[in-house]
């Protein structure tokens, strides 16, 4: 097999990808992700009246954030098993619903308040996503959008693309998602909220330390392989970079706890009047 075919064949377009991962997301990356969800709920002024709109819900961090302001929410995801999940929760306020975020099956201004925690960003065609968020928000309703602050991610990705880049500055990796990287600098994140048809964006960074407990073997290790440059690495270069990764985790650790400080960015924004 080809590098590059070995690169492509990551896909977070990929339904099934998240089928396979919502329960370890569930367990792993919406404890960390719930922070983020929170910050971008507290932007959005809404309450027991409010219709909500969570796109791209996952494991719901931002669907359950909002439903304890008493908000009516619908959380949507691609993924059966992502939904799944959520319906699991039994939430009354919270209605989950499989559904592309790319071309949402909602009628036009149905929402007082839209939000895509790390979702739309992950869109194949994350314009699309944005312009959907925007078609479905009432003129004048509000909107947030939480995007990592590194075209890297956060957390675990974080780390492991800076030693592979350290390690092997002439590896690059293709990018799984285009809106990663696009949306990961503030002035472009503004330009693409108003384009998609908000206006009046103020972008906030918000930053959280993700926790591994190094006490008990989780393997972390597991997780490199959602980076786009390890599928290009052969088994010398990933063996180096599991020995660095855990160099670094035995000199920072206290105790079984080992941080890893990541940024966002959430942009909060207005439907522009039609
Ligand atoms: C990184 S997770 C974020 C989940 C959650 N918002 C959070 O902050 O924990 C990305 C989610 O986007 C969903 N997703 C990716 N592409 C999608 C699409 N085109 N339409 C709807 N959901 C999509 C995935 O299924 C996954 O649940």
């Amino acid at each position: 097999m080809q590098q590059g075919e070995q690169a492509n064949q990551m896909r977070f377009d990929d339904p099934a990808l998240w089928d396979k991962m919502a329960a370890i997301y569930e367990a792993q990356a919406q404890p960390f992700t719930a922070h983020f969800a929170d910050a971008a709920v507290a932007t959005l002024a809404i309450g027991p009246s409010s219709n909500v709109l969570d796109v791209a819900t996952g494991t719901g961090a931002a669907a359950l954030s909002a439903a304890r302001t008493g908000a009516r929410v619908t959380a949507i995801d691609f993924s059966a098993g992502m939904v799944q999940l959520v319906r699991a929760y039994g939430v009354a306020n919270i209605d989950a619903r499989q559904m592309d975020g790319q071309a949402l099956d909602l009628p036009d201004g149905a929402f007082d308040a839209v939000m895509s925690v790390f979702g739309v960003m992950l869109f194949a065609d994350w314009r699309a996503g944005l312009r959907e968020m925007a078609r479905v928000t009432r003129p004048g309703g509000s909107a947030a959008i939480a995007v990592w602050k590194s075209p890297d991610g956060a957390a675990v990705h974080l780390m492991v693309s800076r030693i592979i880049r350290t390690l092997y500055p002439d590896i690059v990796g293709q990018s799984p998602a285009t809106g990663l990287t696009e949306l990961a600098d503030a002035d472009r994140l503004a330009a693409a909220v108003i384009a998609a048809g908000f206006t009046e964006p103020t972008i906030r960074e918000v930053s959280h330390d993700s926790i591994l407990n190094v006490g008990d073997d989780k393997g972390a290790d597991r997780l490199f392989e959602f980076g786009p440059q390890w599928r290009v690495l052969n088994e010398e270069q990933r063996a180096a970079v599991v020995r660095e990764f855990a160099a670094e985790v035995e000199r920072g650790r206290v105790g079984d706890v080992f941080r890893i400080p990541s940024t966002a960015l959430i942009a909060t924004a207005r439907r522009r009047p039609s």
